[in-house]
């Protein structure tokens, strides 16, 4: 492929929604709209921050990227396959530490590619990969009760990365950490996403995170959520940059900060 093709191929969109929406039965008749008509594209490679108030549908739009949930109209593609179930294309992790608590974090690594039938011998050499990879190799013989929130978290990324999903589905994966070690976990998944390619797509409702990670933010709008605008933070110049208080001495960074305040307001002024 020429450099031109090449390049062309890499902004096509490899996931693409296309005019999703979706009604929750509440049952006695009543249902509640979540979203409507949201449509975006997510390219190869890239780290689409989907961000936006309390209960607009970020958690919904994710599932359905997963195959969890299935929208009441519109349509998902990636690689131009229809999503109708969960697949092993996709990885997801979630908020809550999803870890078995008797299984070493080696074990934990590697359960998901047993399940998946890979072969025994090279579970293990991919799970130390993954395990170093998230520098947990200290404590790839540990159970994850001696482990910080971090390093769970750590582990439930490692497992996810070691199916070698082509879109990583992430959300809220570090709210319930403490601001030094979600810090951390942020530096440490653009190195993920540097060294292993892998697109991902991440919920959020943390500004800073969102501009930090973010190659592109899809802001939704509640109720029922929608897409308001997509922001690209030109600012970063399209450099993935792993030091965070780099990011924000960057010019333009308190532009981008401040008009996604203005957007969480107008939003939140709406009740
Ligand atoms: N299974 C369900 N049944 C009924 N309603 C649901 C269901 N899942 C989500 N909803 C509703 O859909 C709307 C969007 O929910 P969703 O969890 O996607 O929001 P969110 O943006 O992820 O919120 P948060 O930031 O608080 O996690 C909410 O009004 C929620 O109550
Ligand atoms: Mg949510």
């Amino acid at each position: 492929m020429s450099p031109a093709k090449e390049a062309a191929a890499e902004q096509a969109p490899i996931l693409t929604l296309d005019g999703i929406s979706k009604s929750f039965d509440l049952g006695k008749g009543k249902t509640l709209e979540a979203i409507t008509g949201v449509s975006f594209g997510v390219s190869r490679n890239e780290i689409c921050v989907i961000l936006g108030p309390s209960g607009c549908g970020k958690s919904t739009v994710l599932r359905m990227m997963a195959g969890l949930e299935t929208p009441t109209s519109g349509d998902l593609m990636l690689e131009g396959r229809h999503i109708d179930g969960p697949g092993r294309d996709r990885g997801m992790v979630f908020q809550a530490y999803t870890s078995f608590d008797w299984m070493s974090v080696r074990r934990n690594v590697e359960f998901g590619m047993k399940i998946n039938g890979v072969p025994a011998s090279e579970r293990r050499d991919r799970a130390d990969h993954y395990i170093r990879l998230v520098g947990l190799t200290k404590f790839a013989d540990a159970y994850p009760t001696q482990l910080s929130g971090g390093m769970r978290q750590r582990v439930a990324i490692a497992r996810t990365l070691a199916n070698g999903p082509e879109l990583l589905l992430m959300d809220e994966p570090f709210g319930a950490l403490d601001a030094e070690t979600r810090w951390h976990m942020q530096e440490l998944l653009v190195e993920i996403a540097e060294s292993t390619r892998t697109t991902i797509v991440m919920v959020t409702h943390d500004i800073e995170e969102a501009i930090f990670l973010a190659d592109k933010i899809v802001f939704m709008s509640r109720h029922p959520g929608r897409v308001k605008c997509e922001i690209v933070p030109e600012f970063k110049n399209g450099k993935r940059i792993t030091e965070k208080e780099k990011v924000i001495d960057l010019d333009g960074y308190s532009e981008i900060e401040r008009q996604i305040m203005r957007l969480m307001r107008e939003e939140g002024a709406k009740d």
